[in-house]
């Protein structure tokens, strides 16, 4: 029941993959991706700039592609996500609406992509990253808490389990790896959500997480904490970047600083009731969003470009 999950590569964002997406045209990449993963989970295919990029018009065609690729090869899906600030498209983000319109897009967005891939979806991420840092609600940054106040969580969760009854349906943010003032929020959230028989089933943190911030020690107890609720966790977006030296080459003291972040994530996983699903955020450095991202960063994946593994890819399998 322990799944390790990767994110897919799946192109369409150009900035960060301006090559050929290696989905569908890098057969060595297919091949890793199916024989080293039992999850898998689109990078940006389900993100609405993606499969709803027109007010009347759904894109499916790549996020299909992917969820028939892991049931062919007895992988399970998470979706990732619904209702979030980023990655949306200018008609949603730019358009005026009254909040009643708003509301019919987000709920019929949901009923439509939820509903496409019912039975499909493992976990969906039905929420994305809506609290800063400082634990406060995104009130000016997410289009849908800003026009239609924070009860439209509470909405959009009902309608993702009203269109898959049996997928798990998550929070999911960066950042809250520790015990914090965000993960603090999440948890009281989670508490009155409950509560109110909203149906909120996981808590799951990215864990992007990079050699040089020092390692989330707490994890772990983080994770208890919300398991302690009843809830799944889940880890859904591990890498570990670094300053790359000048010649781009990472020193042998960093993979093994990363292999060893790469491991006490897992192990901290493996010790949580209902944390069974380990999900790393792209496995081979060369379609990595890290260095993009993360000015003079990178390396932050558990794979060379040629696919040979690094120090932290054997850890996590000595771990296993
Ligand atoms: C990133 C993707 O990896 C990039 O390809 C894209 O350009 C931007 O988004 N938190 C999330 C993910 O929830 O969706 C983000 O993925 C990384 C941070």
């Amino acid at each position: 029941g322990f799944h390790i999950g990767t994110a897919v590569a799946g192109g369409g964002h150009h900035e960060t993959q301006p090559y050929p997406d290696p989905f569908t045209h890098d057969r060595p990449y297919r091949q890793v991706l199916a024989a080293e993963f039992s999850s898998v989970s689109a990078e940006n295919q389900m993100k609405w700039e993606y499969i709803h990029p027109e007010r009347d018009r759904y894109n499916f065609g790549m996020a299909d592609a992917i969820v028939k690729f892991a049931q062919r090869n007895r992988q399970v899906v998470r979706g990732h996500t619904l209702l979030w600030h980023s990655q949306n498209p200018a008609w949603l983000q730019q358009g005026t609406f009254t909040p009643e319109e708003l509301r019919k897009i987000l709920r019929d967005h949901i009923k439509t992509v939820v509903g496409r891939y019912k039975g499909k979806i493992q976990q969906w991420d039905v929420a994305n990253e809506i609290f800063t840092d400082t634990g406060a609600l995104r009130t000016t940054d997410n289009i849908w808490i800003r026009e239609l106040g924070p009860g439209i969580i509470a909405d959009a969760f009902r309608w993702a389990h009203e269109a898959d009854p049996r997928a798990k349906l998550f929070f999911n943010d960066y950042g809250v790896e520790s015990v914090n003032a965000k993960s603090d929020a999440y948890l009281a959230l989670i508490k009155e959500l409950r509560a109110k028989r909203v149906p909120v089933h996981g808590f799951s943190a990215q864990a992007h997480l990079s050699i040089s911030y020092g390692f989330p020690g707490d994890l772990e107890n983080n994770l208890r904490r919300f398991a302690a609720l009843g809830l799944e966790t889940a880890i859904t977006e591990l890498d570990v970047r670094m300053d790359l030296p000048p010649d781009g080459i990472p020193t042998a003291a960093q993979l093994e600083q990363q292999a060893d972040y790469y491991q006490r994530t897992l192990v901290a996983c493996l010790k949580v009731r209902g944390c069974d699903s380990f999900t790393i955020w792209g496995f081979v450095d060369k379609y990595s969003w890290v260095p993009v991202f993360f000015k003079g960063q990178g390396a932050a994946t558990v794979m060379w470009d040629d696919f040979t593994r690094k120090p932290a890819y054997y850890r996590l399998l000595s771990t296993l």
